[in-house]
């Protein structure tokens, strides 16, 4: 039996569609909190807090959910990518990846190098924001600048309706176009690596289960155990950055050096 981390290589080199999917523990190592680690964000507010019905059911509520939306932005805003968005991007770059299906608002893969197209994002982005009423967007840092100056539930220039980022909170409708193509990619996949994902909300935690049905491979790359550890064919409980280094330089060596795809 190979080693996991070579077997998951030598699986990223002979697979047609490589689907990663990847959740808030992909970016812990860049200096950005998960949601249900002991000191994550849930740890520090109250979900209910964060309901998409609340937001739109005061000014009051609208505040708080900005104060909240200010602290948990700054981490964001400074974050890099670190070694395991960097491998995602090499994969692309070696056409070893078909996407990357992320819940990830913070917008690093982008950053890392991987193309607009090939990044569906499931849960929004925290990098711009947009009018709940006219749809109008506008650029996070300046409506930062805005409640930096005083305002409290910052509202639409053009028809005063409130400004929301462009996250889908919690009872909020997922993006359609992003959750039907990733169903569709999901299904379509023959390798599916989780990488830093609880895999406990839905509809996005369902997207294994697709990819599995459909007689993908199954790898988890997470910390924690997760639900559905039993069904994957590989799972390793460690941290995400050394994890897919490792996988990376290891895909390098089966493709050869020499090789034009490799960078
Ligand atoms: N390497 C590997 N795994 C990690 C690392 C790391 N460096 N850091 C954290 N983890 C693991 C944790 O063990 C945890 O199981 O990542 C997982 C992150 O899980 P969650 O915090 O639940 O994040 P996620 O799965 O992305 O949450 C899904 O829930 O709150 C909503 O909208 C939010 O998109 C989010 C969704």
């Amino acid at each position: 039996m190979k080693e996991p981390i070579e077997q998951i290589a030598e699986w990223i080199v002979t697979s047609m569609r490589v689907v990663v999917f990847t959740g808030a523990g992909l970016s812990t190592e860049s200096g950005i909190p998960d949601f249900r680690s002991p000191g994550g964000v849930w740890d520090r507010y109250h979900p209910e807090d964060f309901y998409f019905q609340n937001f739109l059911a005061s000014e009051s509520s609208r505040e708080k959910y900005w104060q909240m939306a200010t602290e948990m932005f700054e981490p964001i805003k400074k974050a890099r990518p670190n070694p395991a968005h960097l491998a995602i991007a090499e994969m692309e770059k070696m056409k070893r990846l078909d996407c990357v299906i992320t819940q990830n608002i913070d917008g690093l893969h982008l950053k890392a190098g991987n193309s607009n197209d090939k990044i569906l994002e499931l849960h929004g982005t925290a990098m711009f924001v947009s009018c709940l009423n006219c749809h109008k967007r506008y650029d996070r840092d300046t409506i930062q600048e805005r409640i930096k100056r005083g305002e409290k539930a910052p509202r639409c220039d053009d028809c005063r309706g409130p400004l929301k980022p462009a996250t889908i909170s919690f009872g909020q409708s997922m993006p359609e176009a992003e959750t039907q193509e990733a169903y569709h990619r999901s299904s379509l996949s023959d390798l599916f690596i989780v990488i830093g994902s609880s895999l406990v909300v839905q509809p996005a935690a369902s997207m294994p289960l697709v990819a599995k049905r459909n007689g993908a491979r199954l790898v988890i790359i997470n910390r924690d155990p997760t639900p559905y550890d039993d069904m994957a064919e590989i799972v390793l409980h460690g941290q995400a950055g050394p994890t897919m280094a490792g996988i990376l330089e290891m895909v390098k060596m089966k493709l050869g050096r020499g090789n034009p795809a490799i960078p």
